[in-house]
């Protein structure tokens, strides 16, 4: 059983305490497309403005001092956070950045006889930018398949990683299907042929226990905002000799070490990659997250998703003319659950349960060529955390019965 206190946890986010559609209790089941905040991280920005605002990294005064100090101690937590060093974590402004910033700087090191390798379950921000990579070098762009039931096809990864491949860039856990890829092989076989392996993990840094050193990755990505913390902050972690021989992306202050009329020469990493003024009050919102979500213990959270995620496929394997899109149990899977309720538009009954107070995510998702090769135009998208509880499964059970209803389809 769950150890979550999650009425204790709610009363944490100001945002339960408010009413949708004319007095409902609001049901949020939308946090793969961006968490709630708990008070501590409101705060913390709040905060910040409110006492310590400066440029950080910047300036002579106190004011920049604790700027400073306050981004540098964001830094230690995300680092502890993952089990990484602090001088690896960069400061973006979202995965998506984070993702860009790799496959650019990547552009000089990569040549027309390389390979790069992806999923076919990848969020856009996790292929774009690799395409686009592909497009300006020439190198090939390959990708491993997806099964019907929602996984990832290995049967043929010594043909997809091949002698030329540099790099892999997989998502860690479907932001669709919800399913948790199997590092360890990919990562044996990236590192096999000498290719560096990224992980998107935008939607498992929230929700279970990482460690870098353990997944034995190069680097990773992933938003502040699906982590409880705020909006306008991402990281990226990689490995110090990597981010040491990486070029820059962006060019401007703080990156650099000198500068004459017509050169420059960079700082060391992380700070060659965070050009400009960094996101202070974001940062620093976003170690109050870091640090709340270690109070509750990323191994609970991880728990309580498997449970209330068995609870909700249970439930949605008994509603007739439902199909759950992806592993239909909580094997390495996490509780992002997408479905198609027979022909029912995902759009239509996301706006029939947004009238109940529900909120789910319709559509593709961000991941196009996925749905389609799944064979289904749109899905409708329930993503469970951990302040949700069996109520909020209850109550988007009975929505969608209801739905059936409401449609005429019963
Ligand atoms: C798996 C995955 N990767 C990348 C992203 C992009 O995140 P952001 O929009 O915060 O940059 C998302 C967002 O939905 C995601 O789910």
């Amino acid at each position: 059983m769950s150890q979550l206190d999650v009425a204790a946890i709610r009363k944490d986010f100001p945002i339960f305490t408010r009413t949708i559609r004319d007095g409902k209790k609001l049901v949020y089941l939308d946090s793969g497309a961006t968490s709630q905040k708990p008070q501590s991280v409101i705060d913390a920005e709040v905060d910040f403005y409110s006492r310590s605002n400066a440029a950080a990294h910047r300036g002579a005064h106190q004011l920049a001092e604790e700027a400073t100090e306050a981004v540098e101690a964001a830094r230690e937590i995300v680092a502890n956070f993952l089990g990484g060093e602090s001088d690896e974590i960069v400061f973006t402004k979202s995965a998506t950045e984070s993702l860009n910033l790799l496959a650019y700087s990547y552009t000089s090191l990569i040549t027309a006889e390389d390979r790069i390798v992806v999923t076919e379950m990848e969020h856009h921000a996790n292929l774009i930018p690799w395409q686009q990579l592909a497009q300006r070098t020439g190198a090939t762009l390959s990708w491993f398949e997806v099964t019907p039931e929602g996984r990832l096809d290995l049967s043929n990864i010594d043909n997809v990683i091949t002698e030329n491949t540099k790099i892999v860039s997989i998502t860690h856990q479907s932001n669709v299907l919800g399913t948790i890829n199997p590092l360890d092989a990919i990562v044996a076989r990236a590192h096999e042929v000498g290719a560096v392996v990224i992980l998107d993990a935008c939607q498992s840094v929230p929700h279970m226990p990482i460690n870098v050193t353990e997944l034995n990755i190069d680097y990773l990505a992933f938003s502040g905002h699906k982590a409880i913390g705020p909006t306008g902050v991402g990281v990226l972690w990689g490995r110090s000799e990597l981010l040491e021989m990486l070029p820059p992306f962006l060019f401007g202050g703080s990156m650099i070490e000198t500068v004459t009329m017509t050169d420059a020469t960079w700082a060391p990493a992380p700070r060659k990659f965070e050009a400009g003024v960094p996101n202070m009050a974001q940062i620093v919102g976003l170690g109050a997250a870091l640090n709340y979500l270690s109070k509750i213990g990323m191994n609970n959270i991880h728990l309580h998703e498997i449970e209330l995620g068995s609870y909700l496929l249970a439930q949605l394997s008994a509603i007739e003319g439902l199909q759950v899109v992806g592993p239909v149990d909580m094997q390495n899977r996490g509780g992002t659950i997408s479905f198609t309720f027979g022909d029912i538009h995902p759009h239509d009954l996301g706006q029939y349960l947004d009238a109940q107070g529900i909120a789910v995510r319709t559509g593709h998702h961000c991941a196009w060529p996925l749905t389609r090769k799944l064979g289904v135009a749109a899905t409708t998208r329930a993503s469970l955390y951990f302040y949700n509880d069996k109520d909020d499964v209850d109550a988007l059970v009975s929505g969608i019965i209801g739905a059936k209803k409401y449609f005429g389809r019963e």
